[in-house]
């Protein structure tokens, strides 16, 4: 049978994606990273792409008329490769009906709070400032809406010190887990 192909999604760092690609190099996830799409041209995610020889595309938004017209590239770059399933891994933007509809129900995304909570940009200092003692990271279906879809998987962590980095770090070691654990769900149907 043929392996899963995935297409991963970034605006930024890249530990997810970086955590996606070694646990598809070492057997976690039956499947190849065959893809990564960046918003940011500049971002770090694309060095560690080149590390672990991973194809990129690189685009600025502005370059393009509309949403459509760039997802429209985008789509089609992914019906090439034969992508099954697109996993957002802090792509920092609203995905559009062009992509929602070519790649229903095969877009996920993982975000730092128990969702619905603390959708956006700044999850994990909301949550601080708001007084959160458990904290959490969610993965879910993505639909037209941020941070909004129906929830795969969520894992959850009690923080009750004051030390952002020292969080940060803690929400991020379980992110890397828990989009591996939904990787998996997603290509064995068990979701
Ligand atoms: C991750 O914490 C991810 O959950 C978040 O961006 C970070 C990207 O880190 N996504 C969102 O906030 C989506 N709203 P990374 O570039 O190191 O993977």
């Amino acid at each position: 049978m043929k392996r899963a192909c995935l297409a991963v999604f970034a605006s930024g760092s890249g530990s997810n994606y970086q955590a996606i690609v070694e646990a598809c190099k070492d057997g976690r996830i039956d499947a190849d990273v065959v893809l990564l799409v960046c918003d940011k041209p500049g971002a770090k995610v694309l060095e560690r792409a080149k590390i672990f020889g991973t194809e990129s595309f690189a685009f600025n938004p502005k370059d393009y008329a509309s949403r459509e017209e760039f997802e429209t590239v985008i789509a089609d770059m992914l019906d090439e490769r034969g992508v099954d399933y697109v996993c957002l891994a802090g792509y920092m933007r609203i995905v559009g009906k062009v992509l929602l509809e070519r790649y229903a129900q095969r877009i996920v995304n993982i975000h730092p709070s128990l969702l619905p909570s603390f959708k956006g940009a700044h999850a994990i200092q909301d949550a601080v400032d708001y007084g959160v003692k458990i904290f959490g990271v969610t993965t879910h279906f993505v639909d037209e809406t941020l941070d909004g879809g129906r929830i795969i998987d969520q894992g959850a962590v009690v923080y009750e010190g004051s030390d952002i980095e020292e969080l940060t770090n803690l929400i991020h070691n379980i992110e890397h887990k828990l989009y591996v654990k939904t990787i998996n769900k997603l290509i064995n149907n068990k979701y």
